[in-house]
């Protein structure tokens, strides 16, 4: 069996509102290996999104331990933390989150600025702006682009450094079914060719069956159960 990638030990997430604690995530136990494909669903409001902003390292967890490629991210400091997510997480959020100033082929290329790693940034582009089918919208700011094409630009862009593991909440939702089956079939190779671990929120079953497992929240737990596979 491969490495674990992906380790949360007893994450709890509490947040104050006016008087009261609201606990968000409830003692999440929840581990992924390598090049593994892991679908969440679960209610509106029940977590995910929270989970996933733990996860990608973009809020604190109030208690437990989130390791990825077994460093505990909670260990790092901010500028620890930025070199970190950029090398190895890619994400991508339920809105888009692109820059409002930059076109398609600058967003994408935002990871590179930053990365160590020895990747051609033009070619890199290139074979990524090909991939979701938006060459012909290179130049295009995000304000010119669909909802779907906008979630197609934010997707080349989180997978442009070439992360271990990619984190995606609703990565479909925007997009019709044609769409969809692109992006997902983007996931299935960049996982094929880079044994990238893959963690995707979503509500559509369709996608969550693509998943090697699925795991549910409700009301801030998580259940696993055998998935339709
Ligand atoms: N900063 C916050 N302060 C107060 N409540 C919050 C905060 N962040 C999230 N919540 C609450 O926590 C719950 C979980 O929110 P979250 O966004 O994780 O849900 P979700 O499962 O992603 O839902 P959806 O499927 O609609 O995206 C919600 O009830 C939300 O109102
Ligand atoms: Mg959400």
């Amino acid at each position: 069996m491969s490495r674990y990638i992906l380790e949360v030990e007893n994450i709890c997430k509490s947040v104050g509102v006016g008087e009261q604690q609201i606990k968000i995530l409830k003692h999440i136990n929840f581990f992924a290996r390598e090049g593994e494909y892991v679908a969440i669903m679960g209610p509106s409001g029940s977590g995910k999104s929270t989970l996933l902003g733990i996860l990608s390292c973009i809020d604190k967890q109030t208690s437990g331990n989130v390791r990825i490629d077994g460093v505990n991210i909670g260990q790092l400091n901010k500028n620890e933390l930025t070199v970190f997510r950029n090398e190895k997480i890619g994400i991508v959020f339920q809105s888009f989150n692109l820059i409002p100033v930059l076109n398609a082929e600058e967003n994408i290329e935002i990871p590179l600025f930053f990365s160590k790693k020895p990747i051609d940034a033009a070619s890199k582009v290139d074979e990524l702006i090909n991939l979701v089918g938006l060459s012909h919208k290179r130049k295009s700011l995000p304000k010119q682009l669909s909802g779907g094409e906008q979630q197609r630009i934010a997707i080349a862009r989180a997978l442009a450094g070439e992360p271990i593991i990619l984190f995606a909440d609703e990565p479909t939702g925007a997009l019709d079914s044609q769409n969809s089956e692109v992006v997902l079939g983007i996931f299935d190779e960049f996982r094929k060719k880079y044994n990238m671990t893959i963690i995707v929120i979503t509500h559509d079953i369709k996608v969550a069956n693509r998943a090697d497992r699925i795991v549910y929240i409700e009301d801030g737990e998580l259940y696993e159960r055998n998935s339709a596979k």
